[in-house]
């Protein structure tokens, strides 16, 4: 199937999709569900849902259960539906409680897909599709020289017999293993499906309704079922192969997450960005580097951000959500999480910028600042060790190191405002709501509790007193 170059596009009305979401995923050892866990940033169930959505627009139904708030806040502001498994009594059973509302709205062929199946891609399901169309279920399988913990897939033939979960797989009875399993994607008719959906049971040895006795039960019916072969490969290495498998323990899932970290870095590569350790180089499905920009080393750069031509980024930043623009360097070790950074700024190392920092052009932030809701104007300078939160910072302004802005006073939070051009000695605190005027001076190691007019110089900080003579310490008598 792997050859086939199906045009991604709607696929109509009467098409649907279910995306499998409402388990736990014990096998990953962690809190968080499964479909949550992260690959480049991103959560399984949001490539999945990435995947589907050219063909199925709309027509996307999730079920959920386990951490069921969680999982549709991780969908929010995505138009798929969600029906909710109280219990999680098995895939096939997650299938049977959307069943009833995808009937009543119309839908007459659908696609089942596991929740954790991140690298299937749109091409994938598209072609799977073309291939499965005819049938009255299909199902997507590769062939592994090793079919681990996955449903077997049972022929004579050629023909299809049955899946069977590796768990109950008992040569005798089912012949010996040939290393083909169910990638968990279905096609079905769901007028031709839905009829078998009451012959499920959980008389296995996990106890649970599995979604792969559809097969037997479908042959038995006489319905025309078919295991369409996606891949063959020797190993899970192989990437058409991985990219159909479901992730299940920390080891399926960075072995998935470097192949994707791979296949992003050499596209960045490819596409003229300049990426010289392209194996340390993570960039996330959604982000952007343009051609011309420049990542020197071990970096993430995750969600929406984009890094514009031009612009250099230094080893060991961290990039989320933010803009990073032409003419900009970000250097080594800087964090940086929905901020926006205009052209020609500096920022780093050791630089953090947390949400709504805004580093108009030509601005330094550099090493140990830290700055969360806070705007920089054109060519404002804050070069050192300093904390700006809920501040408005005008152009040209220059902030002493070791500035701090007292933003909250235990309840609530005031802004700071420093007008253009005005000079922050170092070691100042600035008690908000305080407004330093344009062009005002503050002198070092004050704490600014009161406005500032333009052109002032305010001093708030005790006077130096010196004394004469130093008088005879007890230790000078002794050394
Ligand atoms: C399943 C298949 C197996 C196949 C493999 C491919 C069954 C019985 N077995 O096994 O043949 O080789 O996928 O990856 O289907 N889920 C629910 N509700 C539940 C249980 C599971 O929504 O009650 C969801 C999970 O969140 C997950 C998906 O269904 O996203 C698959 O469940 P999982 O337990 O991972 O199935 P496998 O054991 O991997
Ligand atoms: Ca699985």
């Amino acid at each position: 199937m792997k050859d086939l170059q199906t045009p991604i596009r709607p696929l109509g009305e009467h098409w649907g999709a279910v995306v499998l979401a409402a388990g736990k995923g014990t096998r990953m050892y962690s809190q968080r569900p499964k479909v949550l866990m992260e690959l480049l940033g991103e959560p399984v169930l949001g490539y999945v849902l990435d995947s589907l959505e050219p063909l199925f627009g709309e027509n996307i139904t999730v079920v959920i259960g386990h951490e069921a708030d969680l999982v549709r806040g991780a969908c929010a502001g995505r138009s798929c539906r969600f029906a909710h498994q109280e219990q999680q009594l098995g895939t096939g059973h997650a299938l049977q409680v959307a069943w009833e509302s995808l009937a009543a709205s119309g839908i007459r062929k659908l696609l089942v897909i596991n929740g954790d199946t991140p690298l299937v891609t749109a091409q994938d399901v598209a072609a799977f599709v073309e291939y499965g169309e005819e049938a009255d279920l299909a199902f997507l399988t590769v062939s592994l020289r090793d079919p681990g913990a996955f449903g077997r897939v049972v022929r004579s033939n050629g023909k299809v017999n049955a899946i069977i979960e590796a768990k109950d797989f008992d040569p005798e009875m089912h012949g010996p293993t040939t290393g083909e399993i169910n990638a968990g994607l279905y096609l079905m008719d769901m007028t031709r499906v839905g009829p078998l959906l009451d012959k499920l049971t959980d008389d296995n040895a996990s106890g649970e309704y599995y979604i792969t006795d559809l097969v037997a039960h479908g042959l038995d019916a006489g319905l025309r079922v078919e295991g369409v072969l996606a891949a063959v490969a020797g190993t899970a290495e192989d990437y058409d192969v991985l990219r159909m498998l479901g992730i299940n323990s920390p080891v399926e899932l960075v072995r998935a997450e470097a192949r994707l970290a791979e296949s992003r870095a050499q596209e960045a590569l490819n596409t003229g960005v300049l990426v010289r350790w392209p194996e340390s180089v993570r960039i996330g499905p959604h982000a952007v580097v343009e051609p011309g920009a420049e990542i020197t080393g071990p970096c993430e750069i995750y969600g929406r951000s984009v890094i514009r031509s031009g612009a250099r980024v230094e080893s060991h930043c961290v990039i989320v959500d933010s803009t990073v623009d032409a003419g900009t360097s970000v250097h080594s070790f800087s964090h940086l999480q929905s901020a926006s950074v205009g052209p020609g700024c500096s920022v780093g190392p050791y630089a953090r910028l947390r949400p709504g920092a805004v580093l108009e052009e030509h601005s330094k932030v550099g090493n140990f600042v830290e700055v969360k809701k806070a705007t920089l104007g054109p060519g404002a300078k804050a070069s050192h060790l300093t904390y700006l939160g809920d501040a408005a910072i005008g152009a040209k302004v220059n902030i002493g190191a070791g500035t701090i802005t007292c933003n909250y006073d235990g309840k609530n939070k005031h802004l700071t405002t420093i007008e253009e051009g005005s000079f922050i000695g170092s070691n100042t605190a600035l008690v908000a709501p305080v407004t330093v005027g344009a062009h005002a001076l503050v002198a070092a190691g004050s704490v600014i509790t009161r406005d500032v007019p333009e052109n002032a110089l305010a001093v708030a900080r005790c006077r130096q007193t010196v004394l004469p003579g130093r008088g005879t310490m007890p230790d000078d008598e002794t050394s």
